[in-house]
């Protein structure tokens, strides 16, 4: 991608270049011609002055009649010399004259010459007509103006080193192209300077858009720098922010009052089913321990076999509800003190299909697998249990873990007709019973990760709760 700058310093700057050469180039043009015009002025003039001279002298020779007298001829010479002379400004000046075959008389003036009469002969010939020239003389470039003197058959030029006539013109030239760097590096700073002002905030705005897409921070805001265009920009885009912000705070809000109220039925929930178990289990334990260990070693065992979070929460409140069924077994059997009949052990069987009864077909996930428990809670992984003889894993997997909590539970607890078990002894039942009762790898694992279960199940034993309840009954 181009950036905007680099395209507004291709647009912008070869633009502003272009302007200032031209202007230069022209300006240039314009101040060596007047310069020019100004040289040649100069020459002409003095040219004009040295054949007036010339003219006028000879005028006074003539009308005297002194015109065919070699010796006025010769005064009128070495007077024009002098004169000639004092018109030199500088030594780069030069005064000469040509005979009629263009062999030089004299030369005043000049570097090399510096005397009047240096020169005579020495010069290659000349053909130089009236006007301007421009020729090498004497061992030198020079530019000048020629006339014709023709009583003498003269031609008299006035001449300028051709450098010297040029030299301002250089200084001009080089001046110019000093001040045309320097107008050129002015506007290239400037107008990068200017860029800068212009290009920065919208370059800003895009890194902070940038940097809000990236971090998805809705706190933070675009810069607003100036009150234009951009900044009109920038004070939307921060609307547009701040409108997404407010949303997503709502939203954050609604979702932690959804999950609170969430938590809340959730936890109402596993009260009234825990209540529900206890109202089964309330002839054979009055404080709800037994339940509560139940469902905290049914989650363990959840847990160690990575079941997930929601596992162990469906059978940490599902599991209370096992025997459940027993409210509709008729209390005569349920406290009979002593061993009970084939009639009454089968009633008393039947509380396994009341509760699956009572729980089938609710829409409570913690209902539903309350029932598959209750009802298979009492089956035996080699089909020897009831009520139905399932076997294996065709025993409801939640029904399996609870099997072997419950025993252990009754095991090691102390009732009225029996003495605790010590928990070696129970876990010794429990891992001899593998295969047969219990399903022989849950049997494993429950030996394997035995101190786990001996702490949860310590912890519960104890637990305030539980001590209170017993106090009130
Ligand atoms: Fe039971
Ligand atoms: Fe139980």
């Amino acid at each position: 991608m181009q950036s905007l700058r680099a395209k507004t310093y291709l647009t912008v700057l070869p633009i502003v270049a272009a302007a200032l050469l031209v202007s230069g180039y022209l300006s240039l043009m314009e101040s060596s011609l007047a310069l020019t015009r100004l040289a040649n002025r100069h020459l002409a003039y003095k040219a004009e002055q040295l054949r007036d001279f010339l003219n006028s002298e000879w005028e006074v020779v003539e009308s005297l009649g002194l015109a065919g007298k070699g010796e006025y001829r010769a005064a009128q010479e070495e007077s024009f010399r002098s004169y000639a002379y004092s018109v030199l400004r500088s030594d780069t000046e030069l005064v000469f004259a040509l005979d009629g075959k263009g062999a030089a008389l004299f030369r005043i003036g000049g570097l090399g010459g510096g005397g009047i009469e240096a020169g005579r002969g020495e010069e290659p010939p000349h053909r130089l007509g009236p006007g301007w020239f421009s020729e090498r003389l004497f061992g030198e470039e020079r530019v000048g103006i020629a006339f014709a003197f023709e009583p003498f058959g003269w031609t008299v030029g006035l001449s300028e080193l051709r450098s010297a006539f040029f030299s301002d013109v250089d200084a001009i030239l080089r001046a110019n192209l000093l001040i045309l760097v320097a107008a050129l590096s002015c506007a290239i700073l400037l107008s990068a300077l200017f860029l800068r002002h212009l290009t920065g905030p919208l370059e800003r705005l895009g890194g902070q858009i940038g940097r809000i897409a990236r971090t998805g921070d809705l706190s933070l805001r675009a810069p607003l720098e100036y009150d234009d265009e951009i900044g009109e920009l920038a004070r939307r885009f921060n609307d547009l922010v701040g409108k997404l912000e407010s949303r997503s705070l709502e939203l954050a809000e609604a979702n932690r009052a959804e999950r609170e109220a969430h938590e809340t039925a959730v936890q109402r929930e596993a009260e009234t089913l825990f209540l529900l178990g206890r109202i089964s289990d309330y002839n054979d334990e009055k404080t709800g321990a037994h339940l509560a260990r139940i469902g905290a070693l049914s989650a363990l065992f959840a847990r160690v076999l990575g079941l997930g979070e929601a596992a162990e929460e469906l059978i940490l409140n599902s599991s209370p509800l096992h025997d459940i069924g027993k409210i509709a077994i008729p209390e005569a059997i349920l406290l009979k003190p002593g061993k009970l009949s084939p009639e009454e052990f089968e009633a008393m069987q039947r509380h396994t299909l009341f509760g699956y009864e009572l729980l089938r077909d609710s829409k409570s996930r913690f209902l539903a697998e309350g029932a598959a428990i209750a009802h298979s809670h009492h089956e035996r992984w080699d089909g020897s249990g009831y009520p139905q003889g399932l076997a294996g894993e065709a025993i409801p997997l939640s029904a399996r873990i609870v099997s072997i909590v419950d025993v252990f539970d009754a095991l090691v607890s102390e009732r009225p007709y029996k003495a605790a078990w010590s928990k070696e002894a129970a876990l010794e039942h429990i891992l001899e019973q593998g295969g047969r009762h219990f399903d022989p790898r849950l049997a494993e694992l429950f030996a394997a990760r035995f101190g786990e279960f001996a702490a949860a199940w310590d912890e519960l034993r104890g637990s305030p709760r539980a001590a209170e309840r017993d106090a009130l009954y």
